[in-house]
């Protein structure tokens, strides 16, 4: 769910890369296309941490475990702002959303903010066939109706035909109908085209490789899946491996007392849904009936796993054809959630390029809209062990200096019909967050969207939760500190 304090996504690169290291010897920059590494970017859609590899006891994610045991997991990774097309737009130019402009589904970054280079871009630019499948950038006006073509893809992008019926009539209810439901277990033979956009996803991404594998040129593959974002339309059989008896409930499912309302996200995408429509659940805050909230957490698990299917197929493939000493995995969410290191989505452009030994995006200067390439993410190859590279002499050592920082925009005070997804001209309130390994911080400020403008003086709320003795972000701390000093403090 996109709050502020749920900012978070994680990523994990680098499968296979201790071969890579030993074929390519860590030293030398892949230079010559002989010896460039592939790259595969995996996005997932609305993913959180609910995975074997994270610790989670329930969820059934082998394949994704099994990526994770040979690769960078990175366990407190945070995205820039938890909202689908904001939250892309930011990691793939590697820029901040308030440089890339975008909080809403509204506009185009080249014609709106600045004319910034994407990773695909710059690996395109670098001699690579740069290809994406799915829902890689949000589709829309935010990548100009075209995924940004012709400018980050060598040829046009592919999108699954059934992608269409994911929002309509395809779900079978208890009353024998097709519903426009939340949750929607199918068989897959009986919906519109007899499969699922993420199956033929993987579908396509496995031919691409296949032709891949004879090219001169080294590709940059981007592979968006659907799953897990609502509705939770996936092959019914997954729902099997999560008996109801078996799930439990969120931890923490009542709204702390000390929750700022404007910090309150009151999940209006779900209430349109036809089977939530008909629970008659109380504007803004619920609750949810408490057999619902277990089918909710049953259909988002099956979806996971249903995911976990494809992604190992997709990586069958990469080992199959032989690809998989020579290519770069990167695994993301857009969203998500955690629990070492510090890291944001927005250095995943700086990083990528550094592993496949392209030059690294300078700093950006402060502004940088007139800058076509440079980064303001952290290049993290230090984290690999890659030590013999280019060290980034910004990247602090200690983790005590480390910060993530998100944001959320609002339209009010209080939560209403769009306070999750306000349109720019709506938005009235921004909330900056910062994570540190020792808490989070965020304050909700007064926001002039003409301007794109944050006034720090005026504050509308604060909150302020420590890590170790308040892991789930129950208790506000915010009116017992000094808070406004200690963001001035923090504020870079
Ligand atoms: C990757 O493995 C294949 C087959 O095992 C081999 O032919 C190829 O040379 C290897 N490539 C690298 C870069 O190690
Ligand atoms: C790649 O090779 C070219 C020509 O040999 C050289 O000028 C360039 O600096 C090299 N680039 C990297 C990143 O090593
Ligand atoms: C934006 O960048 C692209 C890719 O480098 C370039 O082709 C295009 O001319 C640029 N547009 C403007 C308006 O500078
Ligand atoms: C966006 O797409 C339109 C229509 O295809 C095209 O005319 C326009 O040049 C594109 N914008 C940019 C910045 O490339
Ligand atoms: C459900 O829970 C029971 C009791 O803990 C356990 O024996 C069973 O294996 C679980 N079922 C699944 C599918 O995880
Ligand atoms: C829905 O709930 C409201 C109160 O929250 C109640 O007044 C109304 O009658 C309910 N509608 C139905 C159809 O149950």
């Amino acid at each position: 769910m996109p709050t502020p304090g749920s900012g978070r996504g994680f990523i994990w690169l680098g499968l296979v890369l201790s071969s890579v290291c030993v074929a390519l010897g860590c030293e030398t920059q892949a230079n010559s296309t002989t010896d460039a590494l592939n790259i595969l970017l995996i996005i997932v859609d609305d993913l959180r941490p609910s995975l074997g590899c994270y610790g989670d006891k329930l969820v059934r994610s082998p394949n994704i475990d099994q990526l994770a045991s040979h690769s960078l997991l990175f366990q407190n990774a945070f995205a820039q702002q938890a909202v689908c097309a904001p939250s892309r737009v930011s990691f793939l130019t590697g820029r901040r959303p308030d440089t890339t402009r975008l909080y809403d589904f509204n506009s185009y970054w080249r014609v709106h903010a600045g004319n910034f280079s994407t990773i695909p871009q710059y690996f395109k630019e670098n001699g690579y066939v740069t290809m994406s499948v799915g829902k890689v950038f949000h589709p829309g006006i935010t990548s100009n109706h075209t995924d940004d073509s012709p400018y980050s893809w060598s040829f046009p992008p592919y999108h699954p035909s059934s992608e269409k019926y994911e929002n309509t009539k395809t779900c079978r209810g208890p009353d024998g109908e097709l519903h426009a439901n939340l949750l929607c277990p199918v068989d897959v033979v009986d919906v519109p085209e007899g499969t699922l956009p993420d199956k033929q996803s993987t579908e396509q991404a496995i031919q691409l490789l296949e032709k891949m594998k004879t090219s001169a040129s080294p590709f940059f593959l981007a592979v968006g899946y659907h799953k897990p974002h609502i509705p939770f339309r996936y092959p019914k059989e997954f729902q099997k491996l999560y008996p109801l008896e078996n799930i439990t409930l969120a931890p923490d499912s009542e709204v702390p007392d000390g929750l700022p309302p404007v910090a309150y996200n009151p999940w209006m995408d779900i209430r349109q849904r036809e089977d939530v429509q008909a629970l008659n659940i109380s504007v803004p805050y619920g609750p949810i009936p408490v057999e619902f909230q277990r089918k909710i957490r049953q259909s988002y698990f099956a979806s996971v796993s249903y995911l976990d299917t494809q992604v190992g197929r997709l990586l069958s493939a990469l080992d199959d054809l032989q690809l998989a000493n020579s290519t770069i995995v990167a695994f993301t969410s857009d969203h998500g959630r955690q629990s070492m290191d510090l890291v944001e989505l927005v250095s995943l452009f700086p990083t990528l390029a550094g592993l496949a030994g392209l030059q690294v995006p300078p700093r950006c200067p402060v502004p940088s809209f007139h800058v076509e390439l440079c980064r303001e993410g952290k290049n993290l190859l230090k984290h690999f062990r890659f030590r013999d590279l280019e060290e980034d002499p910004y990247l602090p050592g200690n983790p005590r200096e480390l910060i993530a920082y998100s944001q959320y925009p609002r339209p009010a005070d209080f939560p209403q019909w769009n306070s999750d997804k306000p349109s720019l001209k709506d938005i009235k309130i921004m909330g900056y967050s910062i994570r540190t390994i020792d808490y989070r911080y965020t304050v909700w400020v007064g926001f002039n969207p003409d301007e794109f403008l944050a006034n720090f003086s005026d504050i509308h709320a604060g909150e302020l939760y420590f890590v170790d003795s308040d892991p789930l972000q129950d208790h506000n701390m915010y009116n017992d500190s000094q808070g406004g000093d200690l963001f001035q403090l923090l504020m870079p």
